[in-house]
């Protein structure tokens, strides 16, 4: 395929916007190319970092991930002696600068983890240990196990940091863990958490099905009238289905956190490797237009997936221009902006489109694996949608003396070094020497700054780039703001058309009340009980609620609230039934984790708010994946530029839809947690919900640097270490976890999974989950780590 010219290459948005603002500026958009790699540090990883020290500092005896050289898991006291390796050990969360650094770390970590263990091990007989590791060895494959016996001041150690970190001595789930050959109908299904009765582990499920009956899954409004869209020009390859199992593994545990039933997201079904990925080139050869990854893995029964459409060849697919024939075809169905005014002209039984904007960046190490999860997304959000979501990645050239508007070869080389070919038509490029002229004048000082990163970099401003795409692409009326290191086992398309259409759904009275707490199904019970609770506990807390834009000293209005116009939507009209206020009107920002108050929480960013007369008040969401609406990005454009108000990257949107009355919810999505956490529900609540009034705000916040490790064994937030875990052991992948007999934290890791596992008469097959969205995932085939 020849490069195509720059203009040609550009989507028929993308045109738009040309012709709109001509040569406005940088805005470097695509053409195309092959690839490049190397990973970067970036995004929160100096967040990290000064956590990371502050942690190291606060904390005399810290705390180890018992790590080998595929994973890092479970955990072991970290005696004095080690100390001065605390930060290395806690490499994973920092990111490893070069793969030498990360062998390194790597070797060091081990050998630091192996003297460990042998502090570490609690109190048993060496011959115990040994014959218990035969015992699993012979059941479980490759097993690995240490002796030690425990001293009376590691003893005590322990014991310490149990205090502090209680949920460590919780039991293990086994659930996650039982495969294909478990998977029961729903009707049948036992969680293994929460149950009141018996408390976990459940012993190993009897097998009962056969593994013939994954069907393909079509979480698409079939009503709707959609024009089929292929990957290819000629139009031989339809976009494809991906495929469910009709089911879901006996005593795979409930969500710990969140819910399906809120949103209408199946929680019947459950996905394998093949079913979720197979229709993208998991499990068959490069040679044959694959992955090349997967066909190393167990991988029975798998060829079926592939019987209706072929294994499909992806050597010469061009995502860009499939999403713009897309798009063409079904363009009637959708909003467009008005020439004039740029805003989306209402008309009716017509959509608003939606942009998925990947945050991503030169250097980014782009992996097999990866690939297939950008093919994912785009196929199911932009193709099977017929065109509703389109997705783009938005490039931060790190290098500040590259011109990237200047040429059209200049652009070319960045996207030759840093994107695989099929991406290349998504890219917009991006620099913060672009963000100086955008947003250019004097900032005032942040009320505190503690990274003391520029406030026109990406740590500090994410927002400004997605700000000035928004601006120049106003044929969306909504943004995902993505990142690389997320992954969603299950359909995109399902996830976030449920959370979509639910927030839609969601009153504005008490929305930002519920939305600063997590929802605990095991303890609040249904979402009215929830609703009901958090209108209890706010009414007994005497605080006001939140309702409409907020007073605050040194405000500014918009230019449009100056001139009268209304954030409430006409269901909020005085006179009209309250209650109703806000029901179906969007989401102007719809977020993955609890939006809480920042005033006394213990965030570290807390006070990293620039411009403002005296403190604002201020929100704040962990983690930047969220759906912003056109109107709150303007918002946050107008302050920038205008009045050189801004915030830390996470504070920003839901500080400025605070400010002015926008709607906001925290949309919760099922989050499962490795441990059964005891009492059920109410001990959850406790460390999830810690804060003011039962919530995720002020002190007490789980979002506190010092209560961040309760997180750890959630499958979704940024320090998570369960979701790398579940991940690659679904992908079929061997991994070192903390489970055995007796759960604990005895730090006796032992490597389960895997082929040989998988393949073993004696296994329940591969891996096969309910839909879950994971976070970070850093790595997925262990030996891209070497
Ligand atoms: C708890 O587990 C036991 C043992 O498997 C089971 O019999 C019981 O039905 C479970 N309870 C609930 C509420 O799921
Ligand atoms: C899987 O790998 C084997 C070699 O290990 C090869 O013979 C086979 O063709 C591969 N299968 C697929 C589907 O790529
Ligand atoms: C309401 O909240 C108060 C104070 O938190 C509590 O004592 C009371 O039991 C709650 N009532 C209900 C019905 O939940």
């Amino acid at each position: 395929m020849e490069a195509r010219s720059f203009a040609a290459s550009r989507s028929s948005s993308q045109d738009h916007l040309y012709k709109k603002i001509g040569p406005l500026l940088p805005f470097a958009s695509i053409s195309e190319k092959p690839r490049m790699r190397t990973r970067g540090i970036l995004g929160p990883c100096l967040y990290r970092r000064v956590m990371i020290w502050v942690v190291t500092s606060l904390i005399v005896v810290t705390i180890v991930f018992f790590k080998t050289q595929d994973n890092v898991y479970d955990v072991a006291v970290n005696l004095p002696g080690s100390l001065s390796h605390a930060p290395a050990a806690h490499g994973s969360a920092q990111g490893p600068s070069t793969p030498q650094q990360l062998n390194a770390q790597q070797q060091q970590q081990q050998q630091q983890q192996q003297q460990q263990q042998q502090k570490v091990q609690p109190q048993q007989q060496p011959n115990v240990v040994v014959q218990q590791q035969q015992q699993q060895g012979q059941l479980q494959g490759s097993v690995e196990a240490h002796e030690h016996i425990e001293s009376d001041d590691e003893r005590r150690n322990r014991l310490e940091i149990l205090k502090r970190m209680p949920w460590l001595a919780f039991k293990h789930l086994d659930g996650y863990f039982w495969g294909l050959k478990t998977v029961v109908p729903k009707s049948h299904h036992v969680p293994e958490y929460p149950n009141r009765t018996r408390e976990a582990p459940l012993p190993e499920p009897p097998r009962v099905m056969p593994l013939s009956v994954a069907k393909p899954y079509n979480p698409y409004n079939t009503a709707e009238k959609v024009q089929r869209c292929y990957l290819d020009v000629d139009e031989k390859i339809p976009a494809p289905d991906i495929w469910a199992y009709p089911g879901v593994p006996q005593h795979m545990p409930e969500p710990a956190l969140g819910s399906y039933e809120i949103f209408g997201m199946k929680d019947d079904v459950c996905f394998d490797r093949f079913g979720r990925y197979g229709p993208y080139g998991l499990g068959y050869d490069k040679e044959e237009g694959g992955a090349g990854v997967g066909n190393d893995t167990e991988k029975s029964n798998s060829e079926r997936i592939w019987s209706e459409t072929g294994k499909i060849d992806y050597r010469n697919i061009d995502w860009g221009s499939a999403q713009d024939r897309c798009l063409e075809k079904n363009k009637d169905r959708f909003l467009k902006p008005d020439p004039k005014s740029d805003e989306l002209k209402p008309e009716l039984g017509k959509k608003g489109r939606i942009a998925v904007v990947i945050r991503t960046y030169t250097g980014f190490k782009w992996t097999d694996h990866a690939i297939l999860n950008f093919r994912a997304l785009i196929n199911e959000l932009s193709l099977r949608s017929g065109g509703e979501y389109q997705v783009h990645f938005l490039m931060h050239v790190r290098d500040e003396d590259i011109p990237i508007w200047a040429d059209e070869e200049t652009v070319q080389k960045v996207l030759d070094a840093n994107m695989p070919k099929e991406f290349h038509g998504l890219v917009t490029l991006w620099s913060v020497p672009q963000m100086r002229l955008f947003y250019p004048g004097q900032f005032g000082d942040a009320i505190a700054n503690p990274s003391g990163s520029d406030i026109h970099g990406v740590y500090r401003s994410a927002h400004f780039p997605l700000q000035i795409f928004a601006m120049q692409h106003p044929e969306y009326e909504h943004f995902w703001n993505w990142e690389m290191d997320m992954r969603f086992l299950g359909s995109y398309y399902e996830l976030f058309d449920r959370i979509g259409k639910w927030a839609d759904k969601q009153p504005r009275p008490m929305a930002w009340e519920r939305s600063a707490r997590y929802y605990i199904p095991e303890h609040h019970g249904t979402w009215e009980d929830f609703s009901a609770t958090v209108r209890n506990d706010t009414l007994h807390s005497g605080r006001p609620t939140i309702f409409g834009p907020v007073r605050f000293a040194g405000k500014t209005p918009l230019r449009a609230e100056q001139t009268g116009r209304s954030m409430l939507p006409a269901s909020c009209e005085y006179g009209k039934d309250k209650s109703k206020c806000g029901i179906g009107e969007g989401a102007d920002i719809i977020t993955l984790n609890p939006i809480f108050d920042v005033e006394q929480s213990g965030w570290v960013f807390w006070n990293d708010a620039t411009g403002y007369e005296s403190p604002p008040p201020r929100r704040c969401a962990i983690v930047t994946a969220s759906r912003l609406s056109r109107r709150l990005l303007s918002a946050m454009h107008e302050e920038v530029f205008l009045n050189h108000h801004t915030a830390f990257s996470e504070m920003f949107p839901p500080t400025v839809a605070l400010h002015h009355g926008l709607k906001a919810v925290f949309a919760p999505h099922p989050i499962y947690i490795d441990r059964a956490w005891q009492p059920l529900g109410s001990s959850i609540d406790a460390a999830f919900n810690g804060g003011r009034d039962h919530s995720t705000s002020g002190r007490g916040s789980p979002f506190d640097l010092a209560n961040e490790h309760n997180h750890k064994g959630t499958s979704w937030y940024f320090n998570s270490e369960f979701a790398g875990l579940v991940w690659r052991r679904w992908l079929g992948y061997a991994q070192v976890d903390g489970r055995d007999k007796h759960g604990g934290i005895a730090g006796q890791g032992t490597l389960r999974g895997g082929r040989d596992e998988e393949e073993s008469e004696l296994s329940t097959g591969r891996l096969c989950l309910r839909s879950m969205l994971v976070h970070p995932i850093k790595f997925e085939d262990p030996n891209e780590r070497k």
